[in-house]
């Protein structure tokens, strides 16, 4: 099966994009073609540093070889490596109806809140349905937050053959059950532009002390309390085997702890369950000239299979 997925280079990786997206990408590299790429081009759409933007990419790759994709299994590259991306773009736009992207979250929720948008947060979907089609790609694993981008993509397959006959293969999204919505430190989903996010890397003790800040009610945790639906909670069943979560779900129940001691346990074992990938990172670190040929590497192959997809579909629209 041809698996793909993308990632935005805005900032460093978080909890969320790991259990909800990364984890999945590791998985399914085992027994599919896995295509996996860093999103620049979504990302100009809020990051306008190019020191940083570049800084990002190296850091995201980084990241994700230092927590398991292996470039072995996987084809890992950046999204601007392949033109032919953003040529399928304007094929896809020009059958596009406004409504379809009036209704897409990303752009619906600046436009609430009273803040301009740009023709690239509003046609983000499009592209991001260009990254799937010009692969292939039958499974799209992600975080709950894109599926409405997948159904976009698939309506905009809908209407492009029933316009110009079959010429691309219907994605599918791929979620999982625990981590398609991961938390963050104020309760709300986890997301860089909400401020809200735990690292994947970084200083230990900082990353401990974000944590021991994560917002709580201010009921007494001494009263018994369900675990479900709890944040806390939520953040440490990413983290712990059944038999632990099981206890301390008795805990909750039982009443007569603080939130200070689940705090306290989501520190050490997320501290434990990372620390494999730390050491690996700082490994990787040391070599980026071995990272940057991974992405080349990654590039020409990601390319030859677009030109051929892009092809069809230029033929199919009555293109030279
Ligand atoms: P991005 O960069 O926001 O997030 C990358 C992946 O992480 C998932 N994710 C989460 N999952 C669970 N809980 C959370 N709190 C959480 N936050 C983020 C996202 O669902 C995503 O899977 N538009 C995409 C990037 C993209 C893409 C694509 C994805 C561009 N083209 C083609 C798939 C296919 C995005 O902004 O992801």
């Amino acid at each position: 099966m041809r698996v793909l997925s993308g990632i935005q280079p805005t900032g460093r990786p978080h909890w969320g994009n790991y259990f909800g997206a990364i984890r999945q990408y590791i998985d399914l590299q085992e027994n599919n073609d896995g295509f996996y790429f860093i999103a620049d081009l979504h990302a100009l759409t809020t990051v306008r540093h190019p020191d940083q933007l570049r800084q990002n990419v190296i850091d995201t790759a980084l990241d994700m070889l230092a927590l398991g994709l292996d470039p072995n299994k996987a084809t890992l590259f950046v999204q601007s490596q392949i033109p032919e991306v953003t040529e399928l773009t304007w094929l896809l736009m020009t059958g596009t109806p406004m409504g379809l992207l009036e209704r897409c979250h990303a752009y619906k929720d600046k436009k609430e809140k009273g803040l301009s948008a740009d023709a690239g947060l509003f046609t983000y979907p499009v592209l991001m349905a260009a990254d799937i089609l010009a692969y292939d790609s039958q499974i799209v694993p992600v975080g709950a937050d894109q599926i409405q981008h997948i159904e976009v993509c698939r309506d905009l397959v809908g209407s492009f053959h029933h316009t110009f006959g079959e010429t691309f293969v219907l994605p599918k999204a791929k979620t999982l059950d625990v981590g398609a919505k991961v938390p963050g430190t104020d309760g709300q989903k986890m997301s860089k532009s909400y401020d809200n996010t735990l690292p994947l890397f970084g200083d230990v003790k900082k990353i401990r002390k974000q944590i021991m800040r994560i917002v709580t009610d201010s009921r007494p945790m001494e009263d018994p309390k369900e675990p479900e639906g709890d944040h806390l909670f939520e953040l440490y069943q990413l983290f712990a085997t059944p038999a632990e979560v099981e206890a301390m779900a008795a805990k909750y129940r039982a009443g007569g702890f603080g939130y200070g001691e689940i705090k306290k346990a989501v520190a050490e074992v997320s501290e434990t369950h990372f620390e494999t990938a730390r050491t690996r990172r700082d490994e990787l670190e040391k070599d980026l000239d071995s990272v940057r040929d991974i992405l080349d590497a990654g590039a020409k192959r990601a390319r030859e299979v677009a030109a051929a997809v892009v092809d069809r579909a230029r033929t199919a629209c009555g293109l030279r």
